[in-house]
Formats: structure tokens, sequence, C-alpha cells
């Protein structure tokens, strides 16, 4: 594992010497590039003794060096490492890759570089909500790099909010992990749904669940950087699209119903972690209903049971379904996996603290058709979603050898 490890100029500067030794721990090599900014925090000589390498401070020779050489090192650079990650991002730096601005090597690299980029910002939370900020990271995201979010907290400038650097821990763990992601989904083409439906009652009104669509999205991650070809199905949500991702977007159950139906051929996985909404209105009045002093009341009626619907035309897939429970867990999980065909069903407790539907966290029990049930202990959902792939993984290939 090669890290090229760009600093910003920004406070957390030195927060990117416990970085690049959280990396070196964690077995990769180094190579540290700071801005001109940077060295206005730390001194070059902190990452030179920290990573044993001359560290890169500017795109032209300095003291009489190989000038040519010292050119084209950028290039070297680009084409000799595994990651691009740059921590702290500042939001100059954004701004610059966004738009592919290459006056310093940092940047010159960031042009040239075809492998991974991980970019980790840092900045005054005003600075990170900023429009101008978001836009370029939307630009960055779209680009496929990941972003590694930043902490909300106390900040130096001693605002409260979003834009702490993560810690350093965390950031080398991502680095490693998405370095090291496994290809064994290659050749799967995995259709999945995520989010909650809306379902209107009238043009101004819908009813709907808490689901934020993180779990699925975070299916939807894990699966492309696995190598398969992904399909989401994504109800509404405020999530940034997964890169290398095929995203459609649905508001309804049966629009929702009508897009797992038309992609249903080419999947071999098919994973249904949206809440879809039990009962919606069938007919959704054309006007706005009025308010009035008599009670209102709605008549609902069932939506379309989607994972029932795939379960009956499986074929040779794999299904997927999820459990949202406020009790009897595994019970309803089974209820759910023998009535709608499923492989597996994901059980999740959604009236916990801190796991379920709104958290970054979960805490799940994988019900099996065949084997035994799995239970996943509290975890990120980026590792739950590890976790539960490779089970999947796991009863796709018995699935294989069976027949
Ligand atoms: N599901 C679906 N279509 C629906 C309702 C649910 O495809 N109209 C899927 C969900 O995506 C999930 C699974 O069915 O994978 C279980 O959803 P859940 O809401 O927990 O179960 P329900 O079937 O609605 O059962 P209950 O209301 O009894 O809990």
């Amino acid at each position: 594992m090669r890290v090229a490890l760009g600093v910003g100029g920004g406070i957390a500067a030195y927060k990117a010497a416990e970085l690049a030794r959280a990396l070196q721990e964690r077995g990769a090599a180094v190579q540290v590039i700071m801005t001109d900014a940077a060295r206005e925090f730390v001194t070059p000589l902190t990452f030179a003794a920290l990573t044993g390498k001359k560290v890169i401070t500017s795109l032209f020779a300095q003291g009489g060096g190989d000038v040519l050489a010292s050119a084209v090192e950028h290039i070297h650079v680009a084409q000799n490492h595994d990651a691009l990650l740059v921590a702290p991002a500042t939001a100059d730096l954004l701004a610059k890759f966004a738009h592919g601005l290459a006056g310093d090597f940092l940047t010159a690299t960031y042009l040239a570089f075809t492998g991974r980029v991980i970019l980790a910002p840092a900045m005054n939370t005003n600075m990170w909500q900023h429009p101008a900020t978001q836009a370029n990271l939307a630009t960055l995201r779209a680009r496929g790099h990941t972003i590694i979010e930043p902490d909300a907290g106390l900040l130096a400038c001693g605002t409260t909010g979003p834009g702490r650097l993560a810690e350093p821990e965390r950031i080398a763990d991502e680095v490693v992990r998405l370095l090291t992601a496994r290809h064994d989904l290659d050749g799967e083409t995995l259709l999945l749904t995520a989010g909650p439906t809306q379902e209107a009652l009238d043009p101004v009104r819908y009813i709907t669940n808490r689901s934020s669509g993180k779990m699925g999205y975070a299916l939807a991650s894990a699966a492309a950087r696995r190598g398969a070809r992904v399909i989401l199905v994504s109800g509404p949500t405020h999530l940034p699209p997964p890169p290398g991702v095929e995203l459609i977007r649905v508001r309804t159950a049966v629009e929702m119903r009508d897009a797992v139906m038309s992609h249903l051929e080419p999947a071999t996985i098919v994973i249904k972690s949206a809440a879809v909404a039990d009962y919606h209105v069938k007919e959704v009045p054309q006007q706005k209903t009025k308010k009035t002093a008599a009670r209102w009341t709605i008549d609902l009626d069932p939506t379309p049971d989607i994972l029932a619907e795939v379960g009956r035309n499986k074929g040779g897939r794999l299904l997927v379904g999820f459990a949202a429970e406020t009790q009897n867990l595994v019970a309803e999980g089974r209820r759910k996996l023998e009535t709608k065909n499923c492989d597996m069903v994901v059980a999740n407790l959604v009236s916990q603290e801190g796991t379920g539907f709104e958290s970054d966290e979960n805490e799940v029990v994988l019900v099996m058709r065949a084997a035994g049930n799995v239970a996943l202990p509290r975890n990120s959902k980026s590792a739950i979603a590890e976790q539960i792939l490779d089970q999947v993984l796991k009863l796709r290939l018995a699935l294989h050898e069976a027949s």
C-alpha cells in the first residue's frame, strides 16, 4: 500500500503527522506532500522524521537540484502510489481540485493521478456549509472520490459545528479498507432498494417513515467497491449518490415496484433494504384537501409487496429482505423469510437507542434459510454492510455449488 499524503494549510495540519504514523502502523508506505500554506503550520522536518523520506514541498527543484527530474516528479508520484489522501483538505484545495487548477505540486499531482483519491476536509463550519464548498464537494464525489466527512464539535476558531478533521485513526482505517477491497463480487449484478417511500395524501401532503437510507447506501457502496454492478433504486433521501452505482430515484411504493421489476432481469442478487410504505391512498385527489372543523378520515389501501413479488419471480437469484422490528426480532425475521421466499433476512430492532433508522450504526441478526442465524454486534453501517455481503457471498457460492 503506497499512499501519497497531501497536507493542506489548516490548523489540523498537525494531525496529519498522527495520520502519517497511523498509516505506517497499518503497513502503508507514506510519501508526504505539503502545500506552502501547510508549512506555515507544521515543518516538513516533522514528516520527514516520521516517514524517513524527503517531504515534497515544491514543483521546482530547490537549492540547485536536478531540474528536469524535479519538473516531472509529480508525474512520478502520481504513477507510483495507490492512493492520494489529502488531510486536511482545505476549502481552497477542494476548489482547486474541483476546477482542475494545478499551480503547485499537490494540485498538479492530483490532476496526474489515476488511483483512488480520498479527501478528508477540515475547515470552519461556515466555510464547510458554504454553497461554493458544497458544490465543489458534489463535483468531487461525482468523480468517484471518497470524502471522509469532518466531525462536528468545537473548532479552533471558537465555533461549534461540522468542520473538525475526522480522527486520524478513523481516516487511516478507511484508507486501508478502500485499498484492500476484495473483488469477490466481480460478475454479480446487485439490485438494491434503499430509503423510505413517500405516499401522497393530496398534492401537498404525504406519509412516510423514518428510514434514512444509510444502510442501503452503505451496501451499495460496498458492493460496488467489491466489483459488482450495482443498480440502486432509492426512495427520497438526503444522501450523496454512492460512487460507481447506477442510481434510480423513486418516490412512491408503486414507482419503486415498477423500477425493481423492470431491472430484475439482469440481477443475480436482490437486496431489499428499503422501508416501503405499507399503505397508500390509491386515488390521490387532484386538489389540496381544505381544513374544516370536521375530522379527516383517510382510507388507505395496501401497497404492492415488492419483496414478495420478487420472491415469486425469483428464478436462480439470491434474495435478501430486511425486517425492521420493535419486538420478536428473530421470529418476525423468520416469518418474513418464509412468506416472501427469501434466502436471508436482515432483522434489526428499530426501537433501540443509537441503532436502526437514522443512526450511523446498526446491530442486526441475519436470519438464514439454510444455515443458522448470525448475530452482527453493533458497528458502523459500512462495517455491517461488508459483513452482510460476506454472508451473501457465502450463500451465493453455496447456491452455485448446488446447481
Ligand atoms: N417490503 C416490500 N414491499 C412492501 C413492504 C415491504 O418490498 N410493500 C419489503 C421491505 O423492503 C423489506 C421487507 O419487505 O425488505 C420487510 O419489510 P417490513 O416493513 O419489515 O415488513 P412488512 O412486510 O411490511 O411486515 P410487517 O408490517 O408485518 O412488519
